[in-house]
């Protein structure tokens, strides 16, 4: 392609070959869009689409979310994390299912929905609604710090990169465009490895030119995650399993756990997991044997849980930090959605042949 072509036209011209086809590009339906764009917001692409495809196959669109059971829909998101982005879409549908059940065309309206902010608002009028708004992801931040050659920290430049990205915008053509560039980010102008060989766009490339493209974007030193141990126990009684459903208003609301909790200062696991139980259930638990540590990360929290399989006396376990308890078989943990740690015990006992 001649390097006289403008910008736009060569990321348009190199989208065309190179899109990876997702299965929310086949019909734009504004529905699948905004799912997608919901499940894409802290979840890799590849893992996207497994969900994205399961998703739909139960829930094709806003009147069977809206008409679904909450346990159903945490569940199905079960893997993705940040479960706060599933009770919004539930939400957001129910609302939706009441004022006509389709996704507004309308930025606005978009933005009071629970769970869309300005960048999914974009999002959905560009790439459902071909409107023209720019959509700038961390994608587009990292291309354009590198097209720009930006010295400072990509988000003391968020204004600029906005502006050039709306001022890029060929009229009539976001949809295309806007994923053009996401996706140039995701496949070629990579953090570490930036493949400027296949580039489209390298000849205008301000930090190729000068040969700082793998100082770009500049790094800010990032905030320490914070550390927490916790730890839960498995009571098994006659070959079933204590679960009980966290309150609606707490963190991991409404999803289902092994009783347990934060390791106070100076404690064990071991004592931590008495305590909680206690406080939790009531039960005095005693006869622990560790099962494992697992360790999970959020955005901010690096989280070590220690499982332990524990007895108890006689006696129904009370509901003094629950909602709801069940005694379940192991085999039947799979239908229930727990946090990413407690979930990742169960998969420890599934692989060490527990239940079988
Ligand atoms: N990130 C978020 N939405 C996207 C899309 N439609 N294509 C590529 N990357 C994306």
């Amino acid at each position: 392609m001649p390097p006289s072509q403008p910008l736009p036209v060569r990321v348009l011209d190199w989208f065309a070959v190179h899109r990876r086809d997702l299965p929310w590009r086949r019909t734009y339906d504004p529905y699948q869009v905004w799912i997608s764009e919901i499940m894409l917001q802290q979840t890799r692409m590849e893992r996207v689409v497994f969900y994205f495809s399961r998703w739909l196959a139960r829930f094709p669109d806003i009147a069977s979310l809206a008409a679904a059971d909450e346990d159903e829909v945490l569940s199905l998101w079960e893997g993705l994390g940040y479960y706060s982005r599933a009770r919004n879409l539930h939400r957001a549908a129910r609302l939706l299912a009441g004022a006509g059940g389709t996704v507004p065309d309308c930025h606005d309206s978009l933005r009071k929905l629970p769970g869309i902010g300005p960048y999914t608002a974009a999002a959905i009028m560009s790439i459902a609604f071909n409107r023209d708004y720019p959509v700038v992801d961390a994608n587009v931040e990292r291309l354009f710090s590198r097209l720009f050659d930006i010295a400072t920290p990509v988000k003391e430049n968020l204004a600029f990169i906005r502006q050039q990205a709306a001022a890029m915008l060929p009229a009539g053509r976001s949809r295309d465009f806007n994923q053009a560039l996401m996706e140039l980010g995701a496949l070629v102008c990579l953090p570490k490895k930036p493949r400027c060989g296949s580039c489209p766009v390298v000849h205008a490339c301000a930090a190729h030119q000068h040969q700082t493209v793998h100082e770009r974007p500049v790094a800010v030193a990032g905030r320490k995650s914070i550390l927490i141990e916790m730890a839960c126990g498995i009571l098994v009684r006659d070959n079933r399993i204590l679960i009980q459903k966290r309150q609606a208003d707490d963190v991991w609301a409404n999803l289902w756990e092994f009783p347990g909790g934060r390791l106070q200062e100076g404690e064990t696991p071991e004592q931590a997991v008495v305590r909680e139980f206690e406080e939790e259930t009531g039960l005095a638990i005693a006869g622990l044997k560790k099962i494992t540590a697992v360790r999970h990360s959020y955005m901010h929290y690096r989280v070590t849980l220690h499982g332990f399989f524990c007895q108890a006396p006689e006696g129904e376990p009370a509901l003094h930090a629950a909602q709801e308890n069940r005694w379940v078989r192991f085999e039947e943990l799979d239908d229930f959605a727990f946090p990413a740690g407690h979930r990742k015990l169960i998969k420890f006992l599934q692989e060490s042949g527990f239940g079988s």
